[in-house]
């Protein structure tokens, strides 16, 4: 049955490739079925906010001053609900499009009062007031609803990604309890905490943030949510367990909600116990302005074991195609520079809008650059995904005028025919999901660039000049000799290539073309493409997709761990599924390692980046270090005999830590992410630059939780 539908969906993307290649035919689509939550890499993402998409079931329509039917007010709700969605992937509207997974709001129970800011009503139809993680927001559906979605999209072979906002429950004032619900939160109906009566600090009471500081971003408020504390064990448990019951839905991926807001070593812990049961490709929202480039959000990307929304990505696309403030330099610079920034770049969710931006879509004279912008996006490295009402052209500035209800449903425009075509590329070439990123042609307006991967290439053009075409000489490929077509049938104006020697024939890129020629043959070689998740402790799964990994097991290689028998959960040629061991005996042997297989014939794969091996389930525990005084420029660190602190590497000492809000100069604290119930060595250190001054005395030791979550207080010793 699965077969028969991968065949099926394979038939239907040979029919659009119409690719002109007489030897060997292109290769069936091996490709990761819907179960495969742990790589996204070859899926395109629909991002739905539930509420503004369709009215599946008017009866579970808020009463009163809460809902406009006409979705007119659109701070109010409008009716759009799980069956609504249902009913979409059941008249093939997302499958039309290639979409393989939906991303929907917040699923959670939010507060049921409409807010009054300035005579204004809002209400919670984004999702994003949560007061009861554990029950379902009545007005997108009931638990058996939800279930049915999650079937229903699973029959068609999409997964689905919930959106998750553990940061905060819903706006609350400290001086005035009968301010909204009072930031209240709900433990599947029983009262846990409310916002101006939290004796035990189940929340944060230290004002709203400045965004001055990463640290005044976490512990603060964001505008005037009530924000957790996650240093409590109450709410570090609740956390763990209502993610629980959504995953146990059979829920394929997480969007985190505000992960800039979160302490990072909280959230690494969080992660842990998610993959213990669950390897769910999860995602982040750090937001990144226009221009802005942080060092910061590279390292949450690489070292807390998910993904981000790529911001770097959308800015950048945003300026070079809809605003024309950058030129197609600065797109290849992205490229190049998230490539290096980002140690595992295609798992990185790109995007031209969402619904925190204005749309891209601005003017009906010219749909080319968002045309454009789009068939970039979806033949770029990262995972696509589209706000839904892109392919519809919608406008709108800032939230919410950039969250209407989607006005049509057409199957007809020219963005969702984009869709249609090179969505589903990326089931077929693994060049789209898996490959590098080469340059191949560059000036102000034009943009040629080659995905690669083994021996499937994909070479996609492009031209943003909309009134004057580019002749093309001396372009190089590595596409074999052969005529090629337009993947996209000329849709964006694009014609075939012809290609010899690895030079393409000269041709002229009209003006507004894209153009994307791709070749895939089968490998011989075993191949990587992608590992997930990219943090794992013993006893997780792990998953490794790719080519060419033969029929018979072989051998996962994390490092010098050879992973085999039993450990070897699933070995197909493009899927293995391993669990994960202890690395020794005495569990040391956590660290990152690079991953590698050898087939049954002794065939060496390349190697992909290191992943995060713990050193076991993780538990949250605060550091708090008195009396450091520090000179000008110098910070304190904590450095520790586990990886998890570094083993006593002091460039991966865990800090700058932080002085500022919790805690105050000469105290200074961090949030870390540590194995349970193990006892470790650590010490403090002041560090500047290359220079480093310990602490004084014998190592501390302590003894982590075995469960809940820790606070360790000590003086700075001399
Ligand atoms: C970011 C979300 O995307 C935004 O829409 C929301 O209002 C805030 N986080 C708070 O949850
Ligand atoms: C790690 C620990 O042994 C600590 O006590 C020592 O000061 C540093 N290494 C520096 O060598
Ligand atoms: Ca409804
Ligand atoms: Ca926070």
């Amino acid at each position: 049955m699965k077969l028969l539908a991968r065949w099926t969906a394979w038939l239907i993307t040979v029919s659009t490739l119409l690719l002109v290649w007489s030897s060997p035919p292109v290769q069936a689509a091996p490709d990761t079925a819907v179960t495969n939550t742990a790589n996204f890499s070859t899926d395109v993402i629909y991002q739905i906010v539930t509420d503004r998409f369709h009215d599946g079931n008017p009866s579970n329509n808020p009463a009163g001053a809460s809902f406009d039917g006409t979705c007119s007010n659109l701070k109010l709700y409008c009716g759009g609900d799980w069956q609504g969605i249902i009913d979409k992937i059941n008249d093939g509207y997302f499958t039309g499009m290639g979409v393989t997974a939906l991303w929907i709001s917040q699923p959670v129970e939010n507060i049921f009062t409409a807010i009054n800011y300035s005579g204004i009503n809002n209400t919670s139809y984004h999702g994003y007031w949560a007061r009861d993680f554990k029950k379902p927001n009545p007005a997108f559906g009931s638990l058996s609803e939800f279930q049915q979605l999650i079937a229903t999209a699973h029959a068609k072979h999409i997964k689905v990604i919930i959106d998750f906002a553990p940061n905060h429950t819903s706006p609350a004032m400290e001086t005035d309890p009968n301010f909204a619900e009072n930031g209240k939160l709900y433990d599947n109906g029983t009262l846990v905490a409310g916002y101006s009566n939290d004796p035990t600090a189940m929340y944060h009471h230290n004002g709203g943030t400045d965004f001055s500081t990463v640290e005044n971003g976490i512990y603060r408020n964001l505008f005037d949510l009530a924000d957790f504390n996650h240093n409590h064990p109450a709410i570090d448990q609740y956390f763990k367990d209502a993610i629980q019951m959504w995953l146990n839905m059979g829920v394929d991926g997480i969007r985190v909600d505000a992960v800039k807001h979160m302490p990072f070593g909280w959230q690494k812990n969080w992660m842990s116990s998610i993959y213990a049961t669950s390897p769910v490709f999860t995602f982040g929202e750090w937001f990144l302005g226009v221009n802005e480039v942080s060092a910061d959000n590279h390292a949450f990307a690489n070292e807390s074991g998910m993904s981000l929304l790529d911001f770097r990505f959308a800015q950048t696309v945003r300026q070079v195609f809809r605003d024309n403030t950058q030129s197609m330099h600065s797109l290849h610079s992205m490229i190049a520079g998230t490539a290096a920034d980002y140690r595992y770049v295609n798992d990185q969710v790109t995007f031209i809008d969402n619904h925190d931006m204005d749309r891209f879509h601005m003017d009906n004279s010219n749909k080319r650059k968002l045309d454009q912008a789009l068939a970039f996006t979806l033949t770029s490295r990262g995972v696509p995904a589209l706000y839904y009402g892109t392919e519809q052209y919608m406008t709108g500035g800032n939230d919410p005028d950039n969250r209407a209800r989607i006005p049509s449903f057409s199957t007809n425009t020219t963005a969702y025919q984009i869709m249609g075509k090179l969505a589903p590329l990326r089931k077929v070439n693994p060049a789209f999901g898996y490959g590098t990123t080469q340059e191949r042609w560059l000036n102000d307006d034009v943009f040629i660039f080659e995905r690669k991967f083994g021996k499937s290439v994909a070479l996609v053009a492009v031209n943003r000049n909309l009134s004057s075409g580019v002749p093309i000489n001396g372009l190089l490929t590595s596409l074999p000799n052969g005529q090629y077509v337009d993947s996209l049938g000329g849709l964006l104006n694009g014609a075939g290539l012809t290609v010899a020697n690895r030079e393409a024939s000269p041709f002229t890129l009209a003006a507004g073309a894209v153009a994307v020629w791709h070749y895939t043959t089968p490998e011989v070689e075993p191949r990587i493409g992608h590992v997930g998740p990219t943090m794992v402790a013993a006893g997780n799964t792990l998953t490794i997709d790719g080519r060419a990994f033969g029929t018979q097991k072989g051998t996962v290689y994390l490092g010098g761990t050879a992973i085999t028998g039993a450990n070897i959960l699933a070995w197909e040629d493009s899927h293995i599924q391993v669990k994960v061991p202890p690395l020794n005996s005495a569990g040391a042997g956590a660290g990152r390692y690079e991953v590698k297989i050898q087939t049954a014939n002794s065939a060496l794969s390349n190697v992909y980046p290191a992943i995060e091996v713990l050193t076991g389930p993780q538990v949250h525990v605060r550091f708090v270090i008195q009396g450091a005084q520090t000179t000008f420029g110098e910070n304190v660190y904590l450095s520790g005999s586990i990886p998890e602190l570094g083993a006593w590497n002091l460039n991966k000492a865990i800090g700058p830590m932080y002085n500022q809000v919790v805690y105050q100069y000469p105290n200074w604290y961090m949030d870390v992410s540590v194995p349970a119930n193990t006892t470790i060595e650590y010490k403090f250190v002041k560090k500047q630059g290359s220079s480093a001054v310990w602490e004084g005395g014998s190592n501390r030791t302590y003894t982590t939780p075995s469960s809940g979550t820790g606070t360790v207080v000590v003086n700075w010793q001399q």
